[in-house]
């Protein structure tokens, strides 16, 4: 049987579809259709063709929830998600599909209530249906449907009758629309968002568009209002500034000045309820009054310049999937605000309508996104892209203009975006036309215009540092991606942001503070969005029932892009990683120096003052507090800042006194409690006082003679030089370490435009990893000496087929009962890349030989992981963790848990403390660092999910004396310069003490 026609038609719909309009809240009656409907699934089209007939039994199909995908529900009986990125995962044969093509028939019976307004018009509003529907009221064709994440209306008052009513739906996974909807993320198929059925009566409201501005204190109200003649008149009333506008005919309505308002911000989302009253309808709208404007080279809202501290935000829960829910949505954006986050991208479709009230509610600037991307063309050079084939010019329009008649409304939206990935052409230039008729007043973004043609911001994903200073001076008129220079100068005529960048995929993201340091010295850049705020797993299970976090190739998906869908900085879990943390020390609005004895405090807002804050600060001592209190300082205006003397703080002696400022919310907020933590900073005032005393040299040992190296030395014990018992525990060790788990920024092979030589393009540091064998090092003991209360051993470290090789001397000294250990590592010539960490590890076995290690207790940098190019969340301090506690659970294991700086640890059995390291600076003032895992990093590379870990029986303390950065490479930057780990000699000095 040949598929039906519409499954290789362009256009975006036929039949019954209504114009679109806004998400109103009315007081026009309506009816959900949400609930359980019954449903038939077939894994192909071809189905019979009776999904309509009023009189068939559909009392043997399924039930299934809606909204709901029906790939997550059924364990499997209606297929399972398949996740790609750029790929599309049928052939690239437009507009058609395969006949191999999921379906869903649904069915779903209810009655009219018997209040239904007699003479409206009554619409069938479809939230959200992946990826075609065709829709018939009772055994009546209705229409046909595309646009998964938007809103369709489709006029059923002919059709729908008192009493008993029959809805069937017809949803095809697959279809035309497809081609414009391959964002990376899971392909999930169903009715995943409400149906209702909507009364619109005559003399109701057809659409309604509060426009509002503010400027210098006061703002206006400029109405659209879409009704007929006989609704009016119509009454705007905003109760709160004493409003009352009445229209009585469609001419008359006019623009309303309010006199002195409030601005809305994302800092200060203050919102007035208003309402439009026609004769047979009232809506209920939350206004904001702001200004979106860009004037010159600046984007600004009420007159000052936005900057993005955005998040990527997809709609995705490890259970529902794209399918709303108001609790977690706004659990979500709370957390946002909690981490300093200011704005949301919309990617790369409109989100259910309620979370933009949310937003607008708790404050966050948005870039509201299209539903379009077509990234799969371009794995084909373009060739038969839509973006610039005329057959598909009705369907853009039609997707930029249910996006923006939706949203319309919301003081939130400051930017429409076209959609992502779609190359370029002429389709995209309509919808920008049709913005730019609709709505002059918001920018129109689109990062795939690179050369300016059609847009009005510039935008970029994940370009370099060196590039994005490009960007942002015109000092070189360097060649920017895709322009020649004359287009070049026209994008640097515009406000930039990056619609994209830090990719947040496993650990990392590196250098976050390097951005944000570009965007404060170089107003042209109006920050961007990170890549992206939740990692997508589905939660799932393997056969024997153990529950885990499934990512591509988890459902047996033909084509698929693995774990590239769990870039998030946020587990799926829900859990934020170490990398969020950064993101929030690093963009923190409020900011501090200390300057000769004073703290500056600067508020770099949008336009709040810090009216809102309350500084804190604590001294400690080695990481112990002894003090604290509160600081007096004024109100900083937004762009300003303040000095206030710092107290006078009582230095510790002995050891390092840390003074560590805080600025914490004074009350509660709607997304935070009073005490909540925004900003802070750390003053070393240990070493302001008196400069940290150099360690001291190591004891010179004579009288070396080779030796068995069977011996004691306090604590120790060795047997044939090397170390076999700590405080008569088993400990072995150490070897030298020169492999990690490999990063997704690891594994990435995103060539380094920044023409380092920290990678090689287009190879990954991981494959130059392997293949030199850092995973696999062997070792030969070169030499055993012994003299009178010490011990030295060389020993030659290198890999199968290698010739290069690191020497490893290791000195133990016992000296005045204080058991050292040295530890020089030589490397020879030959070394072809950048090390991922350079140490040595300790193996702890907890079977017959010892008890587990429970946890650590240290004082150095924490309390969560850090690496050098990730460490401005980090501050010195005194924490303790159980091991488990010490790793993030990455969706796909890799490198985790290093913390940075360690002065000292002690690592605790059930018993409590058993054996203490304390670390010696190296000869330039370096600390090392540590790690204290279950498992080596070889077996953590070894497993593609967390329950692939063995089962372990020792637990491994890696003790660096330098780790490489983490970068962004899984799609972007590799690891900036100054952070990438070259083969270097390194010494590593520590005391030992059980
Ligand atoms: C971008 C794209 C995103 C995502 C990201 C990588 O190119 O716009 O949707 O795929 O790369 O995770």
């Amino acid at each position: 049987m040949l598929p039906p026609a519409y499954l290789a038609d362009t256009a975006p719909g036929r039949g019954a579809r209504l114009a679109p309009r806004s998400w109103l809240r009315t007081d026009a009656p309506t009816l959900s259709l949400s609930g359980e409907w019954a449903f038939r699934y077939s894994p192909h089209a071809a189905l019979p063709d009776d999904v309509a007939v009023p009189g068939l039994d559909d009392t043997g199909w399924d039930r299934l929830p809606v909204p709901a995908h029906w790939v997550l529900q059924g364990d499997g009986a209606y297929g399972r998600p398949a996740y790609t990125n750029v790929q599309y995962p049928f052939p690239v044969d437009p507009p058609h599909v395969p006949d191999e093509n999921p379906t869903g028939d649904y069915r779903r019976r209810f009655d009219l209530p018997a209040d239904w307004p007699a003479g409206a018009q009554v619409a069938l509003r479809f939230d959200g249906v992946e990826s075609l529907y065709r829709v018939w009221l009772n055994g009546e064709e209705v229409g046909v449907a595309t646009g998964s994440r938007l809103a369709q209306e489709f006029d059923v008052t002919g059709l729908v009758r008192p009493g008993e009513n029959l809805l069937s739906v017809r949803v095809h996974q697959w279809s035309p629309a497809s081609y414009l909807e391959d964002q990376d993320q899971w392909w999930l198929p169903g009715i995943f968002r409400d149906v209702t059925l909507v009364a619109r009566p005559l003399d109701g409201l057809g659409d309604v568009w509060l426009r509002t501005g503010w400027d210098a204190e006061t703002g206006w109200v400029d109405p659209e209002i879409v009704a007929e003649e006989a609704a009016f008149p119509v009454t705007l009333r905003i109760p709160e500034l004493g409003v009352e506008a009445v229209w009585d005919s469609p001419a008359a309505v006019a623009r309303i000045e309010v006199g002195p308002a409030e601005p809305w911000s994302a800092e200060s989302p203050r919102l007035y309820d208003a309402t439009v009253a026609s004769r047979g309808e009232t809506a209920s709208l939350r206004i904001g009054f702001r200004t979106v404007e860009i004037r010159g080279d600046r984007l600004l809202v009420n007159g000052r310049r936005v900057v993005f501290h955005g998040m990527n935000r997809h709609e995705t829960h490890p259970e529902r999937g794209r399918v709303f829910d108001e609790a977690h949505a706004r659990e979500d954006l709370a957390l946002m605000k909690r981490f300093n986050v200011n704005a949301i991208r919309t990617s790369h479709y409109p989100p259910h309508p309620r979370l933009l009230e949310l937003a607008d509610e708790l404050g966050l600037w948005v870039v509201l996104e299209c539903d379009l991307e077509t990234h799969g063309f371009g794995m084909h050079d373009w060739a038969g892209n839509p973006s610039d084939d005329a057959r598909w010019r009705d369907a853009y329009l039609d997707r930029i203009e249910r996006t923006v008649e939706r949203d319309k409304n919301h003081p939130s939206v400051i930017v429409w975006s076209l959609g992502n990935e779609a190359g370029t052409g002429s389709n995209l230039a309509a919808m920008a036309a049709w913005v730019h008729a609709r709505d002059p007043e918001r920018p129109v973004h689109y990062e795939g215009d690179y050369t300016g043609e059609y847009t009005d911001v510039y935008s970029r994903m994940y370009p370099s540092l060196l590039e994005t200073r490009e960007i942002g001076t015109d000092g070189s008129l360097a060649p920017l991606l895709g322009c020649s220079p004359a287009q070049g100068a026209r994008q640097r005529t515009k406000p930039f942001l990056l619609c994209e960048y830090a990719h947040a995929m496993g650990n990392g993201p590196g250098a976050l503070d390097r951005y944000e340091a570009l965007v404060d010295e170089l107003p042209r850049l109006h920050g961007g969005f990170v890549w992206e705020w939740r990692d997508h797993g589905l939660l799932t299970r393997t056969a024997d029932g153990t529950p885990f976090y499934g990512y591509g190739g988890d459902f047996g998906e033909v084509v698929h892009d693995g774990s590239f869908v769990m870039d998030g900085m946020v587990l799926s879990s829900g859990v934020p990683t170490p990398g969020l943390h950064e993101f929030k020390a690093v963009v923190q609005p409020v900011r501090f120096a200390f300057a000769g004895g004073a703290l500056v405090v600067s508020n770099h807002r949008h336009s709040a003052s810090t009216a809102d804050l309350r500084l804190v600060w604590r001294v400690e001592h080695d990481g112990r507090p002894v003090a604290d209190g509160v600081l007096e300082v004024p109100e900083v205006a937004a762009g300003s800042s303040a000095t206030v003397p710092v107290p006078g703080l009582p230095v510790a002696e002995t050891g390092e006194t840390w003074f560590t400022v805080e600025a914490v919310l004074a009350e509660d907020a709607s997304w935070a409690p009073a005490g909540h933590v925004v900003a802070t900073a750390q003053l070393d005032a240990g070493r302001a006082a008196s400069a940290a005393a150099p360690a001291p040299a190591p004891a010179r040992v004579r009288g070396w003679q080779p030796a068995a190296g069977d011996l004691r030395l306090g604590a120790a014990e060795f047997a044939g030089g090397r170390l076999v018992r700590l405080g008569g525990r088993v400990v072995s060790g150490p070897l030298l370490e020169l492999f990690r788990a490999p990063t997704d920024n690891d594994e990435g092979g995103y060539s380094n435009p920044e023409g380092s030589d920290a990678s090689i393009p287009g190879t990954s540091s991981a494959q130059l990893w392997r293949a030199q064998g850092l995973d696999r090092l062997v070792h030969r003991l070169v030499s055993v000496e012994e003299a009178p209360g010490a011990l030295r051993t060389v020993t030659r470290v290198s890999a199968a087929n290698a010739t290069a090789s690191v020497t490893v001397e290791q000195v133990w000294t016992l000296s005045d009962g204080e058991l050292e250990l040295r530890v020089e590592i030589e490397p020879s010539t030959g070394w072809p890349s950048v090390w991922p960490r350079v140490g040595v590890r300790f193996e702890l076995p907890d079977d017959d030989r010892g008890p587990a290690v429970s946890g650590v207790e240290w004082f150095g940098l924490g309390p969560l992981e850090s690496y050098p190019d990730s460490l401005r969340a980090a501050q010195v301090g005194r924490y303790t963790a159980t091991v488990d506690e010490l790793s993030v659970e990455y969706a796909r294991p890799q490198e985790t848990g290093h913390r940075s700086e360690v002065r000292s640890l002690a690592l605790g059995g059930p018993d409590g403390a058993d054996l203490r390291w304390d670390f010696l600076p190296d000869g330039r003032g370096r600390l090392p660092g540590f790690t204290l895992s279950r498992h080596t990093p070889q077996q953590i590379a070894a497993a593609g999910h967390p329950h692939e870990l063995p089962a372990s029986t020792t637990t491994h303390l890696i003790v660096d004396a330098g780790q490489h950065g983490v970068g962004s490479a899984a799609c972007g930057p590799d690891v900036w310069l100054e952070h990438a780990l070259r083969p270097e000699a390194r010494t590593l000095r520590m005391r030992l003490r059980a």
